[in-house]
């Protein structure tokens, strides 16, 4: 006999379908992060290297990743003018556990998040994520990488993560820093089990209401998928 074979396009689209799966009845937090995202624009201003930010789409696609798997300690490498940051931490807010922690850094940036919600949120402007991961500690619940990661951010990861941390990658089409991300980390033993999912179909987001594409892949470890009867 064969066993059922569940590929990554696949499970792409039964794992966006899930997660945002509740874009419709939170319309009033879909408005409110738009606003945000509106005037995080406004910090480009203050940029030393002035360059591209997540869409709409790609930030619902966080908020609802950390509003669903509800994460408290989140590790995230490209802070930039913190909209992927915003993202993550009021979806973090928006579930009922928490309150947790987003450690964040940008290596040419120096550009504070006007953030004052609940969760904690820990910039290193400035700083290399080598140097940032080489100062914390403790197990991570997930990572978001939106920057270049190389062999010595890999060294420093493994002992920040788990089989169990979903890593999150932007950029992740042709031959972008996401898809050569997943190339390094696909090296490290810890990451070996998880499965890629796809950034949520351009067409899905258009049903959803977005005009706005997303570049937003997941690594998700196995260990974070169960089977139900219902739903
Ligand atoms: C695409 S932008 C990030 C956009 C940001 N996530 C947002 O939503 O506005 C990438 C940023 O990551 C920073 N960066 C790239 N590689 C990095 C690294 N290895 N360590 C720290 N920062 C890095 C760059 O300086 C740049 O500002």
């Amino acid at each position: 006999m064969k066993p059922f074979n569940l590929s990554s396009r696949l499970f792409t689209t039964v794992f966006w379908q899930g997660i945002l799966q509740n874009t419709d009845q939170w319309r009033s937090e879909l408005a409110a992060l738009s606003d945000a995202l509106k005037r995080l624009d406004d910090l480009r201003t203050a940029a030393d290297y002035n360059t591209g930010s997540i869409s709409n789409s790609a930030a619902w696609c966080l908020y609802s990743l950390a509003r669903y798997f509800q994460p408290l300690h989140v590790i995230e490498i490209g802070t930039f003018i913190g909209k992927s940051t915003w993202a993550l931490a009021q979806g973090m807010d928006d579930h009922q556990g928490g309150p947790g922690d987003i450690f964040t850094c940008d290596l040419s940036n120096n550009i504070k998040v006007p953030w004052t919600g609940k969760t904690k949120l820990v910039q290193f402007p400035k700083t290399s994520s080598t140097e940032m991961l080489k100062r914390l500690s403790g197990i991570h619940d997930l990572c978001f990488l939106d920057g270049r990661v190389g062999d010595e951010d890999l060294k420093r990861l493994d002992s920040l993560i788990d089989q169990n941390t979903i890593i999150v990658l932007d950029d992740f089409e042709g031959m972008e820093k996401g898809v050569a991300n997943l190339k390094n980390l696909k090296t490290m033993p810890k990451l070996a089990n998880h499965f890629l999912i796809y950034p949520a179909s351009e067409n899905y987001l258009q049903e959803l209401g977005f005009t706005s594409h997303s570049t937003v892949a997941v690594m998700l470890p196995l260990s974070r998928v169960a089977l139900s009867n219902q739903g």
